[in-house]
């Protein structure tokens, strides 16, 4: 018998592709812990402003379970867009999509298996909904009847036993009915506007009054009041429920994590280590062109800094901000001299303006 892995483990593989977001990498390594146990484990809602690194880490999480050696070890995984979930469901059996998915995968992962086994590992498989707050179940007031259809498709499979479905013709075309109890759902969303409509429920809605201020120290010691809030502090079911996730799907979310909003030193640390940020493509640019680029700290710190004065963009205002600054330096690469590229701080500022 193998040690059992140890979310530590699990969390330092992911830790190699998503900075920070500890809460949710936590979350999820112990979920995953959990089901090489064989041990059954509860879905997990995460919430997190755009490009904070949701997307990126269920895809670490599949490349984790991609590199696992045993088949007994290993499960198929998808990640599906909500907005697609909304248009299946209008079309097939709830569900139905999902499973044959999953089926496909397990085939591709575990090879040419008896049917019946592929469908036990399907029905245990990982179900990654992204978007998750694009299948609202209303919109402006008003139902929103894909969301709500979306919504029941998923339902019908978490913790269902016996699901229809209808094998896809490789696998013979049957109607089968699967396990699919032990599906771990992992859903993830922006909720753009829900910080927004928290934040009044608690300063000028129904709990008005509950968030408040605080007596602040200012640089030059000098106390001011402050309402600080934090999404964390406050968030409840009731404010999704709002959202437009319907109560019964909530419900089957035993955990829900809040990703955090990337400051400057996060944002640094993203734009050096991330193998897919703006530096790294510049790097692999001028490694073609036999030039080696660098750049100094200084030069780092301005980029992330200016990243940061567009929190809505999360790591992706650190590609934006970079473009602006490599245009030039890219479109004319003879300005390096001895196989070398500096990139310094007067360089950064004057593609910044200033
Ligand atoms: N915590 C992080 N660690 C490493 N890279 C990150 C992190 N957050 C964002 N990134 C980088 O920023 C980009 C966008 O991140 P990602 O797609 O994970 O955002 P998201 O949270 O899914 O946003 P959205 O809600 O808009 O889908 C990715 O290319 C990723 O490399
Ligand atoms: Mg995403």
């Amino acid at each position: 018998m193998p040690e059992p892995v140890r979310p530590k483990e699990i969390a330092a593989a992911l830790g190699r592709r998503v900075i920070g977001q500890m809460e949710a990498v936590k979350e999820l390594s112990i979920a995953l812990a959990k089901k090489l146990r064989g041990l059954s484990t509860g879905n997990v809602l995460m919430v997190g402003s755009s490009g904070t690194g949701k997307t990126t880490l269920m895809r670490a999480v599949e490349a984790w379970l991609a590199e696992r050696a045993d088949p007994a070890q290993s499960w198929p995984l998808i990640r599906v867009h909500a907005n697609v979930l909304a248009e299946e469901a209008s079309r097939d059996r709830p569900g139905e999509a999902i499973l044959v998915r999953l089926l496909n995968r397990a085939r591709e992962r575990f090879g040419d298996e008896p049917v019946e086994k592929l469908l036990a590992k399907a029905g245990a498989g990982l179900v990654f909904v992204d978007e998750v707050d694009k299948i609202r179940s209303h919109v402006g007031g008003a139902p929103n009847t894909t969301g709500i259809r979306a919504q029941e498709a998923l339902l019908t499979l978490i913790e269902n036993e016996a699901v229809p479905m209808r094998l896809p013709d490789w696998a013979g075309g049957r109607l089968v009915t699967v396990d699919a109890s032990r599906l771990l759902f992992v859903a993830a969303g922006a909720f753009e506007g829900l910080y927004d409509a928290v934040y009044d429920r608690v300063t000028i809605g129904a709990d008005r009054g509950s968030l408040q201020a605080m007596s602040v120290f200012g640089d030059g010691g000098e106390v001011h009041q402050e309402l600080q809030f934090s999404l964390r502090d406050w968030l409840r079911y009731e404010d999704l429920f709002a959202y437009g996730l319907t109560p019964q799907f909530l419900a089957r979310f035993d955990s829900l994590v809040l990703l955090d909003a990337l400051d400057e030193d996060t944002l640094v640390e993203i734009f050096l280590n991330d193998p897919e940020s703006g530096l790294a493509q510049a790097r692999e640019y001028f490694s073609s062109l036999g030039v080696e680029l660098a750049i100094s700290p200084a030069a780092v710190r301005r980029v992330a800094r200016e990243a940061a004065r567009q929190p809505r963009l999360g790591a992706r205002a650190l590609k934006e901000v970079f473009r602006r600054v490599m245009r030039d330096v890219e479109f004319d690469p003879r300005a390096t001299a001895g196989g070398a590229l500096m990139l310094d701080l007067p360089e950064i500022e004057k593609a910044l303006g200033g």
